[in-house]
């Protein structure tokens, strides 16, 4: 019997610091206001030649470096991200190409913000089936390209930032005590336009994009904040205590939560109604904003490094986000 066990992580965001009176000098918001509402000070902006594959590839050649391995054993990468290079194909595929290697697989997830946590899953059952040793798994993003930094975009557009983060996964023994534990992973496709990207869209008309699509700004991210926040604390709670049950285990016994960067005080009323001790939360939103698909490997990457995250520990993801879609993790590290 085969598990994964996450043997090293590695992250990567750009130089540049974007603090909110950065933002305030392009829209009509303030440091107040966002550091109340988000707990984000600052997020990290690419340079124009910076894409998405470029970041992953900072993070993956850390993530592999710090496991030791040769790039040749990688023989799938999965590829969390919903700022692709382009639309198609994947980027795991321009990344597979920076990487310098040919012929391993490559799968793109397009779960936003649960991206990271349905990739863990994916590279899990791969490993689990026998059919593969070691996977790459990458949660990258770019929107600051993406975003609308007018005032008619400063709902969305304060709280996300650029990054990556990259997890090596490796074939183990199931009886291996470090080894991801279970995965738990969810959708209701009824809510997909509380938080979207509208366009450009086969769903649009005649044409995939159009004038009228750019001056209406559907091509920005358009989000139901009131609503994204509600059902997050009420998803992340229940995938989580879905976790800990399939594993017979108690909330008092996880040493790390490492949640979704999507809002502090998301973060903060959810360890409140379960009663975590805050001190057990590891976030970093303060720094990096919301980077999606990143955030998880981000705060894994920083928790090693700060001594946060250490051998034998046991650590519970959650996450969720547009589709709407949620996720849990449970792993021994
Ligand atoms: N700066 C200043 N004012 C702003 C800004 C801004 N950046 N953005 C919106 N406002 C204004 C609005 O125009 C509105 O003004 P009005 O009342 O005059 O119409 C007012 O602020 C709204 O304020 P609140 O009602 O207090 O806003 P709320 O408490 O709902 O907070 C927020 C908004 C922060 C977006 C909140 O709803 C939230 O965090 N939701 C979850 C968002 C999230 O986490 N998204 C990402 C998760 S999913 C993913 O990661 C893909």
């Amino acid at each position: 019997m085969y598990a994964s066990e996450i043997v090293a992580v590695g992250m990567a965001v750009p130089d540049r610091i974007v603090t909110n009176d950065d933002l305030s000098k392009l829209m009509d918001t303030n440091d107040e206001w966002i550091t109340q509402r988000s707990g984000i000070r600052e997020r990290r902006w690419v340079d124009a030649q910076t894409t998405t594959s470029d970041l992953a590839l900072r993070a993956a050649e850390r993530a592999i470096a710090a496991a030791g391995i040769k790039k040749e054993d990688i023989e799938l990468i999965v590829m969390a991200t919903l700022s692709p290079d382009h639309d198609f194909p994947g980027t795991g595929c321009f990344l597979q190409a920076k990487l310098g290697l040919a012929g391993c697989a490559t799968l793109d997830i397009r779960q936003a913000c649960s991206g990271f946590l349905y990739g863990l899953s994916v590279a899990d059952q791969f490993i689990k089936t026998g059919m593969y040793k070691t996977v790459l798994l990458v949660g990258a993003e770019v929107h600051s390209k993406g975003l609308d930094v007018s005032t008619r975009g400063r709902d969305v557009a304060v709280l996300f930032g650029d990054g990556a983060g990259a997890a090596i996964l490796k074939r183990t023994d199931a009886t291996n005590s470090s080894r991801v534990l279970s995965t738990h992973l969810h959708a209701e496709g009824a809510h997909a336009q509380e938080l979207w990207l509208p366009g450009p869209g086969m769903n649009l008309g005649a044409e995939r994009v159009s004038r009228a699509m750019l001056d209406e700004g559907l091509i920005y991210p358009k989000m139901n904040g009131k609503k994204v926040f509600a059902h997050a604390i009420r998803r992340m709670a229940e995938v989580l205590m879905e976790g800990l049950a399939a594993n017979n285990t108690k909330l008092e016994d996880i040493d790390l939560f490492l949640f979704h960067q999507a809002n502090l005080r998301i973060n903060e009323m959810l360890a409140q109604e379960l009663k975590i001790p805050p001190e057990k939360v590891f976030n970093t939103i303060h720094k990096y904003g919301n980077t999606t698909a990143a955030t998880i490997p981000i705060g894994m990457s920083e928790a090693v490094a700060a001594g946060k995250l250490k051998k034998g520990m046991l650590v519970a993801s959650a996450a969720f986000g547009s589709g709407f879609t949620w996720a849990s993790a449970l792993y021994r590290w």
